[in-house]
């Protein structure tokens, strides 16, 4: 049977965590928002456009289309900026391991972001041509936590939602997951991710021997 994994970009294939963040903080402040970690958790994993909508929300704000679309290009020219500097460097521990071991055991995997950057990250980090299949924010209207990204990814690798496992870090993530039928193993704290099937603070600590127990990656 078909089986597969997905792999969410931000905070699980990379450490992009901290320039999301970065880009966020100045934008909200621009705005003249205060914008904290705990906040940023919420941001995780949506679109873009949600997020600024939530940071709009949060600091009471409003704004017309036209300083809408303004705000979104600033925070992207900000992000964009930060990204610059990324290379192979900022592959987060563990990943290569787990992808090794997955191309040992013929396990196909993809990615699933709602980053409309995913492109141009994967590609600085000489990763597209691991990945079977790439569905990312320009493929899909609405971010997580709908389950759309995912279930286009499993359609792509041409295996049911059953067979698959996604890694997350954000808690729309996990949700998306969830929605598409998918197990769904969280990387980060439990108290955070804890509507995750199984959660674990690093890839570091997911082992080949944990995932082929998994009944949606058993060979039958
Ligand atoms: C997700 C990030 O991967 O992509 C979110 O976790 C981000 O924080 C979202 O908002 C959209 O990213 P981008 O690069 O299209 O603005
Ligand atoms: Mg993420």
């Amino acid at each position: 049977k078909r089986r597969a994994v997905i792999f969410d970009l931000d905070g699980i294939i990379v450490d992009t965590t901290g320039l999301q963040f970065r880009a966020w903080k100045k934008v909200a402040n621009d705005l003249g928002c205060n914008f904290s970690e705990e906040q940023n958790e919420q941001l995780k994993g949506i679109s873009r456009e949600d997020c600024l909508k939530q940071i709009l929300s949060w600091g009471q704000l409003q704004l017309s289309p036209h300083n809408f679309q303004h705000w979104m290009q600033k925070k992207n020219d900000y992000y964009l900026k930060y990204v610059e500097e990324i290379n192979a460097s900022a592959i987060l521990p563990g990943v290569q391991e787990l992808i090794n071991s997955l191309d040992r055991k013929n396990i196909p995997y993809a990615l699933g972001s709602a980053s409309r950057n995913a492109g141009t990250i994967l590609r600085k980090l000489n990763l597209v041509s691991k990945f079977s299949a790439v569905v990312d924010g320009n493929d899909v209207n609405e971010g997580k936590p709908d389950p759309g990204i995912f279930l286009l990814a499993a359609q792509k690798l041409n295996c049911s939602p059953l067979s698959c496992v996604v890694f997350e870090d954000s808690i729309a993530g996990i949700k998306a997951a969830n929605r598409a039928g998918m197990i769904s193993i969280g990387i980060g704290k439990r108290e955070i991710l804890s509507e995750a099937d199984y959660v674990f603070k690093s890839l570091q600590e997911v082992t080949e021997s944990f995932l082929l127990t998994l009944p949606a990656l058993k060979v039958q």
